[in-house]
């Protein structure tokens, strides 16, 4: 959700900005500007919409100037108007935000009655606006910018320029991410390292708090207005790292990297010759852990209602799953010595951090499972699993969730292990199910032919029902979240069991129910609950093995055989075709499959 990047060059900087933007432009956005200091004063670009509207309005209106900012706006205070859209400006100072300021009320109404007048809805101008009432009052702009960060509250980013100083730019940030890329007698500074990917490898991630003040030799940074040192490092992320290559779309080309990151996050775990899983040394012992609860939002919650499965079944621990908005808020008990873990692809959503912190205030051991190493939820934790995911750039996440859930298996053998609930042999069984499943996940991927007969079946649907038991109940749900968020078809995930208690109401011929039946201890329950949906004339899809489909596909509108696996391993691999007719069905209907209406990738804001 926004995105920030601020340059202070020796080239003409409105193109390298636009570039910059269009590497934050998976975060989701709606409306994009860039600002740049000229002269002695501010110029501003702005766009609603995407920003290929951007770019046309800078060809016809050329911007130059070496210093300046951009920012891709996700609108939550006011709509997503050209007026609305940052950089935010005054005669003193442009400035992008990312994060809500939560006091813009109280701002805002102490400004006006000092005779200012806004011109936006937004709450970012409130900081515009006050950072030009102290520079007016004769601050420097490092006191200026230390005085704002005592009076802003929420979480925000920020990059600030000031008129007439081309050789400066301020940055701060409380709770939003904010890196700071070091150039070759150039300075930036970006929301996360991809936005400066094109420009360098060399990043320092600020702290929470922290400001920097950037100039063309250097930077210095400061909390709490005390100068401080954060350390510079190279990040393994380049241009060429990020871009779609041959595939049409990142969605595409993230599913069938699957089979790779899934088999590097699994080398990271666990031993292929012993096959035993080895994980780093964490600051808890399962054997003695009373509870786990895990806290995430949107797939990444799923990822953690099928780790409940395994921690229970496996490793007989009982596990408490909760969506971080409601976990935040709804002060819950938790027991010494209980164990929180965090699943999160960004790093930065902000009602899974609150849920965290929550945690963390209530004595409990965090664990991060994320995709993004630096980011604030892996260092709020006391210990982090990294998912090998690599950049996720479709907003719909595909790779993030099949490594969540692979780190999560690993965990849950782990700890079963510690628990005295596994033997060697069946340890083996579990982590040879898990070492087969990349070769498995390019067979499901392979079955081009499959997937497009079954989006068939979809493609007209106005709603779509999605049923699994188990393990596969998540996948389910899963199945519906992804067929929604990109085609925009209605589609709900129930646990087969409990269609009868409700949903078997929706049953017509005109409802695809598309079934989630691996083969493990609860298929002839879910045999019985698709003979159900037969019986009242559902159009079924069917997704199980072979056998699965020879026993219930007959009547099948549309059935996709699986490979066999142990029942373990099946939440991962029946994600794939979730994935692949959520996608195809998308393509189908045209519409913006990486950066589906309204939705954006790291959810910064409550
Ligand atoms: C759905 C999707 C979202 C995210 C959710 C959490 O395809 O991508 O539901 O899973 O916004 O994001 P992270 O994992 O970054 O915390």
């Amino acid at each position: 959700m926004c995105g920030i990047i601020g340059i202070i060059g020796k080239r003409e900087v409105a193109p390298l900005l636009l570039e910059g933007l269009r590497r934050l432009e998976y975060r989701g956005y709606d409306s994009a500007g860039v600002a740049t200091l000229v002269g002695k004063g501010i110029e501003r670009r702005r766009a609603e919409g995407r920003l290929d509207n951007l770019a046309e309005r800078l060809e016809r209106e050329p911007l130059s100037g070496k210093t300046g900012i951009g920012h891709t706006r996700w609108a939550t205070h006011g709509r997503p108007t050209e007026r609305n859209a940052h950089p935010h400006a005054t005669d003193k100072v442009a400035i992008v935000h990312n994060g809500i300021i939560e006091n813009f009320h109280e701002l805002r109404d102490e400004l006006v009655a000092k005779g200012i007048r806004f011109e936006t809805d937004t709450d970012t101008e409130a900081v515009a606006h006050l950072l030009t009432v102290s520079l007016n009052d004769g601050a420097t702009p490092e006191q200026a910018m230390a005085d704002a960060m005592d009076r802003l509250r929420g979480a925000f980013s920020l990059a600030v320029v000031f008129a007439g100083q081309p050789d400066l730019m301020i940055g701060a940030r409380r709770g939003s991410p904010l890196a700071v890329g070091y150039g070759d007698g150039e300075m930036y500074i970006g929301t996360d390292a991809l936005a400066l990917a094109s420009l360098t490898r060399r990043i320092t991630y600020l702290e929470e708090d922290d400001w920097v003040v950037l100039s063309p030799q250097g930077v210095r940074i400061f909390n709490q207005r005390q100068p401080v040192e954060r350390p510079v490092k190279e990040t393994a992320l380049s241009g060429a790292l990020i871009g779609k290559g041959n595939y049409p779309h990142f969605m595409l080309k993230e599913i069938c990297e699957q089979p790779a990151v899934i088999g590097d996050t699994l080398q990271s775990f666990l031993n292929p010759l012993t096959r035993q899983v080895q994980l780093p040394k964490l600051p808890f012992d399962f054997a003695t852990v009373p509870k786990i609860t895990i806290v995430a939002c949107g797939t990444a919650y799923l990822a953690g209602l099928v780790a409940k499965y395994w921690f229970e079944s496996v490793a007989r621990l009982p596990v408490e799953v909760d969506i971080a908005s409601e976990f935040r808020y709804r002060a819950a008990p938790m027991p010494d010595g209980g164990v929180t873990i965090a699943i999160s692809q960004s790093g930065e959503t902000i009602d899974t951090l609150a849920a965290l912190q929550y945690a963390k205030s209530q004595g409990q051991i965090c664990l991060a499972i994320v995709n993004v190493l630096e980011s604030v939820i892996a260092r709020e934790s006391h210990a982090v699993l990294q998912t090998l995911a690599g950049p996720e750039i479709g907003v719909a996440s595909t790779k993030a969730f099949t490594t969540q859930l692979t780190v999560l298996a690993v965990l849950a053998i782990a700890a079963a292990r510690a628990r005295g609930k596994l033997t060697a042999e069946r340890e083996a069984q579990l982590c040879a199910a898990l070492i087969a499943t990349p070769a498995k996940v390019t067979e499901i991927i392979s079955q081009e032919d499959a997937i497009e007969r079954v989006a068939n079946a979809v493609v007209k649907a106005r709603d779509v029902l999605f049923l699994g038991r188990g393990s596969s109940y998540p996948i389910a749900l899963e199945g519906a979240l992804k067929l929604k968020e990109i085609s925009y078809i209605h589609a709900e995930g129930y646990a087969a069991g409990e269609m009868k208690h409700g949903p078997i109401a929706l049953i017509d011929e005109n409802v695809p129910v598309v079934v989630m039946a691996p083969l493990d201890e609860v298929f002839d329950k879910t045999a019985s609950n698709v003979e159900q949906v037969e019986a009242r004339g559902g159009k079924l899809v069917l997704f199980s093995n072979a056998s699965g489909i020879k026993r219930l596909g007959g009547r099948a509108v549309a059935s996709m055989a699986l490979p066999e696996t142990d029942p373990f391993t099946a939440p991962i691999l029946y994600a794939i075709p979730a994935q692949l007719l959520a996608y195809r069905v998308a393509v189908m209907k045209g519409t913006d499959v990486d950066k589906p209406r309204n939705l954006a990738k790291a959810v910064t804001v409550e």
